[in-house]
């Protein structure tokens, strides 16, 4: 036997003692990298066969390097085993950790009982053909009020007392000595919007008739907050500008609009009511979803349930925002969305929507 077969020997027996006797992976790792690695035994060897004779390179080559491959195999193999028990060996040894248990489940959210709503609603409304319309949640004067023919003294402002924002960014109560609409001009006095009705005048100054919006988002009041009002609600806006709008359209969509949130047997009934920007004006009752028409605690008996205030978009409107009346005439509503999530829900106090409190989020 050569010397060189012999180192070759030498190597195997060596390497095969260690990884049966091992236990430490750490171990195994070294005698990898003594025989394997770039300058290991066998590697080493290995480089040293070209000072063998050409017959002698053609066998111990071949054994050298077969011998290579059952080591790699023999020490991957040995690692495996070792990593396996290793692990088997900490599960043991934490007691606290149980593989058994459950894997842990992250809360799932959901929409907000509003938001739900508010889905719900405009999903309607857009499926009957309203695209959606923005405006500012601060409004000047003109816009809120003075556009949709409420003058600075109408005695409508009482209805939709609101939060006044100077210029300078101070709040003032509309009766606050500081606040005089005088001194910068009804275009230049901030609020905080009361409904969503100026953002008709903001879209039909922008956009030539026929238009069809319906604008969502929050309003502000200054309001004795209970059960039912609440100082920060939301409202979605309807308006519809056409030639020769009547109120058989208006009837006829808010009818299809509430059988579309309630119930396709859902009625509408509405009575004459009074805002300036409308003209003939209502508020449309939608039949008790509770008791349907049969009178229950929630509609206080009457079968009925108030939802919106509705009519026909009033001349001086159109007039403000440079359409001829004599052309063009239209519908607008105003919904409060708060009021049919009580409804949907059966949610007695307007407060619990705000409160954040999950033990009532997480029912809806
Ligand atoms: C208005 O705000 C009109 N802009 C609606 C309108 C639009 C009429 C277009 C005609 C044409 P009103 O103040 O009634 O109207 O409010 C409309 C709805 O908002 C009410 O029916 C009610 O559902 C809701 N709402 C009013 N005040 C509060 C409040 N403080 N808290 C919660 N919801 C309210």
């Amino acid at each position: 036997m050569s010397a060189w077969e012999k180192k070759l020997r030498s190597i195997e027996e060596t390497c095969a003692q260690t990884v049966s006797k091992t236990k430490d992976l750490k171990k195994l790792e070294s005698l990898r990298i003594n025989v394997l690695g770039r300058k290991g035994r066998l590697t080493l060897l290995l480089k040293s066969i070209k000072d063998l004779s050409l017959k002698e390179r053609r066998v111990l080559g071949l054994k050298a390097n077969q011998l290579k491959d059952s080591l790699e195999s023999l020490i991957g193999k040995k690692k495996e085993e070792l990593s396996l028990s290793d692990l088997q060996n900490k599960l043991q040894s934490s007691a606290s950790f149980d593989p058994t248990l459950p894997a842990y489940f992250f809360r799932q959210g959901h929409l907000h009982p509003l938001t739900q709503t508010l889905d719900r609603l405009t999903g309607a409304l857009t499926q009957l053909g309203f695209s959606w319309a923005d405006g500012p949640l601060v409004e000047t004067d003109y816009y809120n009020f003075e556009a949709l023919n409420i003058p600075p003294d109408h005695p409508a402002r009482d209805m939709q007392d609101t939060f006044y924002v100077s210029p300078k960014s101070e709040v003032l109560s509309p009766k606050s000595p500081g606040h005089r609409t005088s001194d910068i001009g009804p275009r230049t006095t901030y609020l905080m919007r009361t409904h969503t009705s100026p953002v008709q005048i903001r879209k039909m100054e922008s956009t030539r008739p026929p238009l069809r919006i319906i604008a969502p988002g929050k309003v502000f009041r200054h309001e004795a907050v209970d059960a039912t009002h609440s100082a920060v609600f939301h409202q979605i806006e309807g308006l519809a500008i056409d030639h020769q709008v009547s109120m058989a359209d208006l009837k006829g969509t808010l009818h299809l609009f509430m059988q579309h949130v309630f119930g396709p047997q859902t009625e509408i009934r509405f009575r004459p009511s009074y805002f300036p920007f409308t003209e003939p004006s209502a508020e449309v009752d939608v039949q008790c979803h509770f008791c349907h028409g049969g009178g229950c605690s929630v509609c206080k008996k009457s079968g009925w349930l108030e939802m919106l205030g509705a009519g026909l978009v009033h001349p001086h409107v159109l007039k403000n925002v440079g359409y001829d009346p004599d052309l063009w005439s239209g519908f607008a509503f105003g919904i409060g969305v708060e009021r049919v999530a009580m409804i949907l829900f059966g949610i007695q106090d307007i407060r619990m929507f705000y409160e954040n409190d999950l033990r009532f989020l997480e029912q809806f």
